[in-house]
């Protein structure tokens, strides 16, 4: 089966994104009988690009390797820089792929692409926080009224399928607590700043380099997009969205080598841990450094990985750990939630044979 596929924003996770379907493209046909078709981009720094017939990607990854705008794909055929929302709304796709910087305080202007993509009668796949941390109820609706997906695998621990796991492998179970290390860029600081002798500053560039952190990498720092990823557990898991300000928040500013050193001493480390506690129904959550013994499974998860504790009722503890965040791993997020859709798809088909 053909997708034909919209990006909105294409920075380091729609790139990653476009890496993997151009080197796997084959192997997806043959194997999954998935084929897609990039048929729009368009991004707020780097130009816009519609082409019906489908994107050479091997073209335009090399433009976007050389730090080129997508609007040289074509010289002779340049495009103005097109609204977003217009081209949601007037170009022939099956999917889009929402893939803007997150604003944990609005949401926007993601939550409104979603919300006109899913009007539109369109697919969704986000790796934007934002609108799944605030709004995932009304949107989950909005798609189902649509008769549309709408996938948010890419916006918690990047490639590790959170969400794939809790609704196929551990359906039936109720979650009693999460607890887990969510935002790699500061468990990347943390390891850096122990492992190398970094400076919190050098390590921070590091992870900016490698392409963890946010746009805004004060959101990782202060514990923003940890924050967020609790919020978005709390309501595609727990089914129980919770408010910014139902959440305590710490992040590491502030953090010193000393300090790493003298846990280090008492034989613990410190972890920036997010976790959410249901008593009975009574949902608390929090995000704030912990220092942790180092027998404690989540003591030993470094560098930008990630990993999550369920707690759950009747299975007990489940820890999953994988990487959280970087181009290539959130940009597989983006295929396994297109896999998703097709999964579902061609299983809808044969029912109604
Ligand atoms: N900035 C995020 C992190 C990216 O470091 O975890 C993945 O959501």
């Amino acid at each position: 089966m053909e997708y034909k596929i919209a990006l909105i924003g294409c920075g380091n996770v729609g790139e990653g994104f476009l890496q993997i379907l151009y080197e796997k493209a084959g192997w997806l046909k043959n194997q999954h009988n998935f084929e897609a078709k990039i048929v729009a981009i368009c991004d707020k720094f780097k130009g816009s690009l519609i082409v019906p017939e489908g994107i050479d990607l091997k073209k335009l990854l090399s433009l976007l390797a050389r730090q080129q705008r997508i609007d040289d794909y074509d010289p002779t055929t340049k495009m103005v820089q097109v609204d977003p929302l217009d081209m949601i709304e007037n170009i022939e796709a099956d999917v889009i792929c929402e893939l803007t910087p997150t604003d944990i305080k609005t949401g926007e202007p993601a939550a409104s692409y979603i919300r006109k993509a899913l009007r539109c009668g369109k697919h969704v796949v986000t790796s934007n926080k934002g609108p799944a941390a605030l709004f995932y109820p009304e949107l989950i609706k909005l798609a189902r009224q649509n008769h549309v997906f709408f996938k948010v695998e890419g916006t918690v621990m990047s490639g590790t399928p959170v969400f794939s796991l809790f609704e196929n492998g551990l359906s039936g179970n109720t979650v009693l607590s999460l607890k887990g290390i969510l935002n790699g860029t500061t468990n990347f600081i943390l390891s850096q700043m122990e492992e190398k002798n970094l400076s919190y500053e050098e390590a921070l560039a590091e992870a900016q380099k490698l392409g963890y952190a946010e746009t805004d990498p004060t959101a990782d720092v202060e514990g923003f997009d940890a924050m967020a990823k609790i919020m978005i557990l709390a309501s595609v898991i727990l089914d129980h969205p919770l408010r910014i300000e139902e959440i305590e928040r710490r992040g590491i500013v502030g953090l010193k080598l000393e300090d790493i050193r003298q846990a280090l001493q008492k034989n613990e480390r410190i972890k920036l841990i997010a976790e959410i506690e249901n008593h009975r129904g009574q949902i608390t959550a929090r995000v704030g450094p912990k220092s942790l013994p180092l027998t404690d499974p989540l003591a030993r998860v470094m560098g930008a990985q990630n990993a999550l504790v369920f707690n759950l009722d009747p299975l007990g503890q489940i820890m999953i750990q994988g990487p959280g965040a970087g181009k290539k791993e959130t940009g597989y997020a983006i295929l396994n939630d297109l896999l998703a859709i097709h999964r579902n798809l061609v299983s809808l088909q044969s029912h109604l044979k």
